[in-house]
């Protein structure tokens, strides 16, 4: 009889068991349903407080470094614009016209000595190929950079009256640059902003052999259970060596004070910084779970630099509320209208206004929006209305192809049919 009883007695214990098993697998079922389907998030933790002045970060050039740079540079090149008057200014040279010769630097990288390329790179100014012969390995990264960067300014401007179109030749962004306008301060900051973004990317992937991952200090906020150190984007890096690299062509000129090309330094070296801080004030902390089957038992944190696409909608913001500046006197820049806020360092300055991009002068930089599709039944910047500039616009009609009423066959295979469909295309007269 008691054996009977305890026999009854051990069935409820693993009945007990079975249930408790059960229940815990349903609950942890719902924790897991809980968790974020990627186990990587984003902390709202403050970013790098990278907000020491422009003079007091510290440089990776040096200006005497840079001096001596200039000294042992051949006298062969000399500078591009010295003492020409505005108007007979040759198409301003540009940086950017890196973005081509990626193939040719990765080829000459091993031949060492040397290298012809650096020279060869139209667009560089002198401190600028010195600095590539130092840092050859940077330049395929840097031109990556700057394609990011064009690519971006193209992306934001697709529907206004000036699209960031490229010209073939040395001054990559055509005459626009010789004008002081809001829209050079913004393919200034943009490219600055893309080579921030590719070297310190490149950093962190093992690329360079002179920088790793990010040594950023641990954020105060961050979780004190949680683990700084996984390998972030070295943005500190990336930073300094934009810092040398754009800026040095600015610096490696003296003008007189308060002179226009004075003015038009100071601008170039404001939103090249402003650029630059636009990829600092994007980064984020990011966090990682570790631990046997996503248990995140295990929390590790990094610095991650955002997408690009955040960095250029943040930069549109700042071309859309640009401050335009003089330079005085003194060889400062001041805010034209004091009614304005001053800027920060964050914010884009221009010192002329822009040229009109409706009809085309090429001398500007100007293409004109003639022949542009235009969207008929938008009130914005794409609408034809405004992006024709009141011309009025074309309509033509086309037929596009394409698979339609596509069927899967059991197994496996899909068939369409092909239908066509007419469409108004309008373009701008
Ligand atoms: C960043 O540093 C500056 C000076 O180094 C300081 O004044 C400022 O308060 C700091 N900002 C933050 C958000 O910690
Ligand atoms: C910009 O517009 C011009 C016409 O004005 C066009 O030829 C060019 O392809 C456009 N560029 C881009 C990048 O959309
Ligand atoms: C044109 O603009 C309208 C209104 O903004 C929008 O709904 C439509 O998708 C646009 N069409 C194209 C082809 O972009």
């Amino acid at each position: 009889m008691a054996r009977l009883k305890m026999q009854g007695c051990w069935s409820l214990v693993a009945l007990l068991v079975v249930a408790l098993i059960l229940i815990q697998g349903v609950e942890g079922a719902k924790e897991k349903r809980k968790r974020p389907k990627k186990n990587t998030f984003i902390v709202n933790s403050a970013p790098i407080n990278f907000s020491a002045p422009v003079s007091e970060a510290p440089a990776l050039f040096t200006s005497t470094t840079y001096a001596s740079v200039s000294a042992a540079t051949p006298s062969a090149t000399p500078p591009t614009t010295a003492f020409v008057p505005q108007s007979m200014l040759p198409q301003p040279t540009n940086w950017m016209n890196l973005v081509e010769p990626e193939a040719e630097v990765v080829g000459p990288l091993n031949g060492g000595g040397d290298t012809p390329l650096c020279a060869n790179v139209v667009g560089l100014s002198a401190g600028q190929r010195k600095l590539c012969q130092l840092y050859l390995d940077h330049m395929p990264w840097v031109g990556r950079g700057a394609r990011a960067g064009i690519a971006e300014c193209q992306w934001q401007f697709r529907d206004h009256r000036w699209n960031c179109s490229t010209f073939q030749d040395a001054s990559v962004m055509g005459p626009i640059h010789n004008i002081a306008s809001r829209e050079a301060a913004f393919t200034h900051a943009v490219g600055a902003a893309g080579v921030v973004h590719s070297v310190a990317r490149a950093c962190r992937d093992g690329s360079l052999s002179s920088c790793g991952c990010s040594r950023a200090r641990r954020p105060r906020d961050l979780r004190r259970d949680w683990i700084w150190g996984g390998c972030g984007d070295n943005l500190e890096y990336g930073y300094k060596f934009t810092q040398g690299f754009v800026d040095v062509r600015e610096r490696e000129k003296t003008h007189k004070r308060g002179s226009r090309e004075q003015g038009r330094q100071l601008m170039n070296l404001h939103n090249n910084e402003a650029g630059r801080r636009a990829v600092i004030k994007k980064t984020k902390v990011t966090c990682k779970c570790h631990g046997v089957s996503g248990s995140c038992s295990l929390i590790t944190c990094w610095h991650q630099i955002a997408p690009f696409r955040e960095i250029g909608d943040y930069l549109k913001d700042k071309y859309d509320g640009a401050t335009e500046v003089r330079v005085n006197k003194r060889g400062r820049l001041q805010i034209k209208d004091p009614r304005f806020n001053m800027p920060t360092a964050n914010d884009l300055l221009y010192l002329s206004e822009s040229p009109n991009y409706c009809v085309k002068n090429l001398a500007l930089g100007s293409m004109g929006t003639y022949g542009r599709p235009c969207n008929r039944t938008s009130h914005g910047l794409d609408g034809c209305n405004l992006l024709c500039c009141g011309r009025g616009y074309n309509t033509q009609k086309t037929t596009i192809r394409e698979r339609c009423d596509c069927k899967f066959h059991w197994c496996c295979s899909v068939e369409c049919r092909t239908c066509s469909r007419t469409l108004d295309i309008h373009t701008c007269k």
